[in-house]
């Protein structure tokens, strides 16, 4: 999992170096700033994937929270100057980063995906699903007729809610059941969904799967589980084992969560359903578990192979023609 959903970059030895922050007495601008962070955050040892996939990114993104403006503010906004105050702040978010390992979407209590702002705290995974990828294609996979009929969906394991709330956006006529067994991942998804005003449209399930979840048949079930083999949780870099455990933990082989969803799947998908699953590194496994179900894999920009297509009773949607058969 780490492999493909955690595209970060090589971490040198963690260093800890205190007297680095002696050295800001004559940074004045933000730009000043800027340049000093990036060059902190780089010689530190931290890992990258989270937020942003370079230290650059992180320095701005702690930046502009520090100093209360959008992470949009134009290249102009370098030659700001900063009030005394406002160094403490960008200083202390610096440290908490560097020292304590805290992910900056923690400290900043932001993330982006799909274009879209969520809200985020230590009880979610930080968003950064290669279904951002997917999604915006799905509508011209499924075709024309389905697109804009009232699709029933599932977002199974929605932590944030960041899935749920961008399939309610592509499928403005579809209605969204969004699950996690993690309550408190629930309360944060109920934050984001009020935000983004989708509270009516969106419906929270705190479930096993869809153990608790009433009976019904979906035409969408998509779901970015924990599929991380539970040895290898110890071996990721310190801010990424701030994320939650249950976010993360796939079991002994990573396929844990996974091998139960997609034997659900079957009684829940309709007849012209798809399911799909963000594995991580797991193509091999599910190839040779569930050949039977003929797995599909969808292509992403960096080819990872991560996104698994398994489409319901084939035979049956072949005739309905509701799923054509080309590939994203
Ligand atoms: C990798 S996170 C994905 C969160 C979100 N969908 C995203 O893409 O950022 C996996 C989520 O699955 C939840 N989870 C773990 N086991 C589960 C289970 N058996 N049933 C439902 N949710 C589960 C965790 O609480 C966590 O929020």
């Amino acid at each position: 999992m780490f492999t493909s959903r955690r595209r970060r970059e090589p971490s040198p030895p963690a260093a800890r170096r205190p007297q680095a922050f002696a050295a800001t007495e004559g940074l004045a601008t933000l730009g000043e700033w800027l340049r000093f962070g990036e060059k902190l955050l780089s010689r530190s040892g931290l890992a990258f994937g989270q937020v942003a996939t370079n230290p650059h990114d992180e320095a701005l993104a702690l930046i502009l929270h520090a100093l209360k403006l959008p992470l949009d503010s134009g290249s102009g906004a370098k030659a700001r100057r900063l009030r005394p105050e406002e160094k403490v702040a960008v200083l202390a978010l610096l440290r908490r980063r560097m020292e304590e390992r805290i992910p900056t979407a923690y400290l900043t209590r932001e993330a982006w995906l799909g274009g879209k702002r969520f809200y985020v705290d230590e009880r979610v995974i930080i968003p950064r699903s290669y279904f951002v990828e997917i999604i915006p294609r799905l509508g011209r996979w499924l075709g024309a007729k389905t697109f804009s009929s009232r699709l029933r969906i599932a977002d199974v394991c929605t932590g944030s809610g960041c899935l749920a709330i961008l399939l309610a956006g592509y499928f403005p006529g579809g209605k969204v059941d969004a699950i996690d067994l993690d309550p408190g991942a629930l309360e944060v998804a109920r934050i984001n969904l009020r935000s983004h005003r989708l509270a009516r449209r969106v419906r929270l399930w705190t479930s096993d799967l869809f153990d608790a979840v009433p009976p019904a048949r979906y035409d969408l079930i998509v779901s970015n589980p924990p599929y991380e083999p539970s040895a290898r949780l110890d071996t990721l870099p310190p801010e990424f084992r701030r994320e939650p455990w249950l976010a993360l933990d796939g079991g002994v082989d990573g396929l844990a969560v996974i091998r139960r969803l997609i034997r659900q799947a079957r009684q829940r998908l309709s007849g012209r359903g798809a399911l799909l699953i963000e594995v991580g590194g797991l193509r091999r496994a599910i190839d040779r578990e569930f050949a039977a179900e003929r797995p599909e894999w969808l292509p992403t920009e960096d080819g990872s192979d991560c996104i698994c297509l398994i489409r319901a009773g084939r035979g049956a949607a072949k005739a309905q023609g509701a799923i054509r058969r080309h590939r994203l």
